[in-house]
């Protein structure tokens, strides 16, 4: 069982396809806790309701790095619960030396777009605004960059006639509910965790 740590600040939609698609498929894994820097996202409620472990580490500054106290309480939670992989999932927060130190190549993110285009927030929009045909979503592995680490898997997704931005990503989402499992799913079913995966 590859036991997962999901960091997350919002709704946590990709956690709960996690979730599912863990107890259906079912993948050999287990979330092991969920963390969130906001005390009432919703993504804590999904964690709890899954039965799954649901940690609040809120940070002393509402925005910019997690500074190396949080960082360090962050990598003991995940440390306490054996965590293997850490999996971002809408966590609204740079990932700092300490925690990438801790899980080197463990950490995987989920970005609503075909990096390398549209890196940072709302990458919809810059979609969008930039007339492109196709979009979708990537998830790769985190580095000290935003959404600069090495690719793991992407999928398409069109743009459409007179699509809205909330259109858009409410069809990246239903992407990334699909590619999100099936990343993890392939990490728990490979030993060295080490694989080129083409979605
Ligand atoms: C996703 O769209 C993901 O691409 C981005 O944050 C969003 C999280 O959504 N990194 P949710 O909280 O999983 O619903």
């Amino acid at each position: 069982m590859l036991r997962l740590g999901v960091l997350g600040s919002g709704r946590g939609s990709n956690l709960g396809a996690i979730l599912r698609a863990v107890k259906e498929r079912p993948i050999p894994a287990e979330v092991a806790v969920v963390i969130s820097d906001v005390p009432d996202a919703a993504i804590l409620d999904i964690a709890r309701k899954h039965g799954a472990d649901a940690v609040c580490i809120v940070p002393p500054a509402p925005r910019g790095p997690l500074g190396a106290e949080t960082e360090g309480r962050i990598v003991q939670a995940l440390q306490d619960r054996g965590v293997e992989l850490v999996v971002l999932a809408g966590y609204m927060r740079i990932i700092g030396p300490e925690i990438l130190a801790a899980y080197p190549r463990r950490i995987i993110n989920i970005h609503p777009s075909l990096l390398p285009s549209h890196r940072g927030a709302r990458a919809w929009e810059k979609a969008l605004a930039a007339g492109d045909k196709v979009t979708g979503c990537t998830v790769h592995f985190v580095d000290d960059g935003v959404d600069t680490g090495e690719i793991i898997a992407q999928r398409e997704v069109p743009v459409l006639e007179g699509d809205t931005p909330a259109m858009l990503h409410a069809r990246i989402q239903e992407a990334e509910h699909k590619l999100y499992p099936d990343v993890v799913e392939s990490f728990a079913r490979s030993a060295k965790m080490n694989f080129p995966l083409n979605a």
